[in-house]
C-alpha cells in the first residue's frame, strides 16, 4: 500500500495529484492546505474522475489535520505563496521558510521515514532548509526543479528541431532560476546526434536562451507561475521513487564534493530509486562548464546565506 501526502492543494499541488492519480502510481494520496475546504474539494473533484479513467488511487482531502498523512512513504512540499508586487527577495523566503519548515515538522510526527521532495521556491534554498532544519540523511531531501528545466529543454530543442520531444536527450543543472540554471548543450542529442552538429549556433544559443527563461515566459502568460509541466515533473519523480525506477533525474540534493562542491543542494543528475537519492551521477564537466556551475552554486548560496540571517537556521 504506497501512500503520498501532497502539502498544498493549489495549482501544482492538485496537478501533482490528478496526474498520480490517473497514472496509478500510489493507492493512496492525501492533499493538505491550511485553507478550509480546498483540500477536500480538489480531492473529490480529482476522485470523480476515478470511473472515467478508470483508476483506483483513493484521494483524502485534509484541512491541516496531518493525522490524515500518516505513514506516507512519499511527501511533496508545494505549499508557500509566490512573490508578490513590492516584497523583498528576504521576505519571500522568510514567509515560504516558516511554511516549509513547520510542514516539515508536522509531517516527520505522523511519517517518520517519509521521502519528501520539494517543490516551493526558493527551491534549491527550500530543500536546504528541510535538510538542514531535520537533520534528514540526504537521500531523503530531494529538489525538483531540474525535472521540470529539463523538460523545457527538450521542448525548445525539438522546436528547434522540428524533432519528437521523446527522442531528444539532454539535462538542466544547476540551480532552478533564471540565471541559475545550466541546459548541458554538450550533452543534448537527438536520435544518437549531438544537438550541436544539427542546430546552428545562434538557433541552439537561443534554445538554452529561451529554457532559462522559460518559467518567467509562463508567468508573464499566465499570470501566476506554471503547473502543469510542475505537477508532472513532480509525479514522475514521486513514480520514480514508489515504483523503484531508477530514472536519472536532475534534483536538488546536498553536494558533498561532488561537482567540487560542499554544503548546498542544487541540481546534479541523480540516480532516483525506492530510497529517493540513490546515487549521484559524475558527468565529467569540462573546465567551462564546472565554472558555469560554480557561478550558479555562488548565487544559490547568496540565497541560502538568507536563512541564517532570518534565523530559520
Ligand atoms: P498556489 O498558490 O496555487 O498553491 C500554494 C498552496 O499552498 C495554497 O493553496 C496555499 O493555501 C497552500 N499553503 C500555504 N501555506 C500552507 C501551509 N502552512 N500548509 C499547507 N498549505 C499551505 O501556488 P502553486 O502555483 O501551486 O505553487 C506552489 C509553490 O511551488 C510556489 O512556491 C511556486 O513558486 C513553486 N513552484 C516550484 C516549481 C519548481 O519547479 N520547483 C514549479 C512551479 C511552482
Ligand atoms: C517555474 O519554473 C516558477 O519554479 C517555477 O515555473
Amino acid at each position: 500500500m504506497e501512500k503520498v501526502t501532497i502539502v498544498g492543494a493549489g495549482n501544482v499541488g492538485a496537478t501533482t495529484a490528478n496526474v498520480m492519480a490517473y497514472k496509478e502510481i500510489a493507492d493512496e494520496i492525501v492533499i493538505l492546505d491550511i485553507i478550509p475546504g480546498v483540500s477536500e474539494g480538489k480531492a473529490m473533484d480529482i476522485q470523480q474522475t476515478a470511473a472515467l479513467s478508470g483508476f483506483d488511487t483513493q484521494l483524502v482531502g485534509s484541512t491541516n489535520d496531518y493525522s490524515l498523512t500518516a505513514n506516507s512513504d512519499v511527501v511533496v512540499i508545494t505549499s508557500g505563496i509566490p512573490r508578490k508586487p513590492g516584497m523583498t527577495r528576504e521576505e519571500l523566503i522568510s514567509v515560504n521558510a516558516g511554511i516549509v519548515k513547520s510542514v516539515v515538522e508536522n509531517i516527520l510526527k505522523y511519517s517518520p521515514d517519509a521521502i519528501f521532495v520539494i517543490v516551493s521556491n526558493p527551491m534549491d534554498t527550500m530543500t536546504y532548509l528541510t535538510l538542514k532544519a531535520t537533520g534528514l540523511p540526504k537521500n531523503r531531501v530531494i529538489g525538483m526543479g531540474g525535472a521540470l528545466d529539463t523538460a523545457r529543454f527538450k521542448y525548445y530543442l525539438s522546436k528547434a528541431m522540428h524533432a519528437n520531444q521523446n527522442e531528444v536527450h539532454c539535462m538542466v543543472i544547476g540551480g532552478h532560476g533564471d540565471t541559475t540554471m545550466i541546459p548541458l548543450t554538450r550533452f543534448a542529442s537527438y536520435k544518437g546526434r549531438n544537438v550541436g552538429d544539427i542546430l546552428d549556433t545562434a538557433t541552439l544559443d537561443k534554445a538554452v536562451v529561451d529554457t532559462m527563461k522559460g518559467g518567467a515566459t509562463l508567468t508573464s502568460l499566465l499570470g501566476t507561475s506554471a503547473w502543469m509541466a510542475p505537477g508532472v515533473s513532480a509525479a514522475t519523480l514521486v513514480q520514480s521513487i514508489l515504483h523503484d525506477k531508477k530514472k536519472i533525474i536532475p534534483c536538488s540534493v546536498l553536494l558533498e564534493g561532488e561537482y567540487g562542491q560542499d554544503d548546498i543542494c542544487i541540481g546534479v543528475p541523480c540516480l532516483i530509486g525506492k530510497n529517493g537519492v540513490e546515487e549521484i551521477l559524475d558527468y565529467k564537466l569540462n573546465a567551462e562548464e564546472l565554472a558555469l556551475f560554480a557561478k550558479s552554486a555562488d548565487s544559490v548560496r547568496e540565497t541560502n546565506k538568507v536563512l541564517y540571517e532570518i534565523k530559520a537556521l
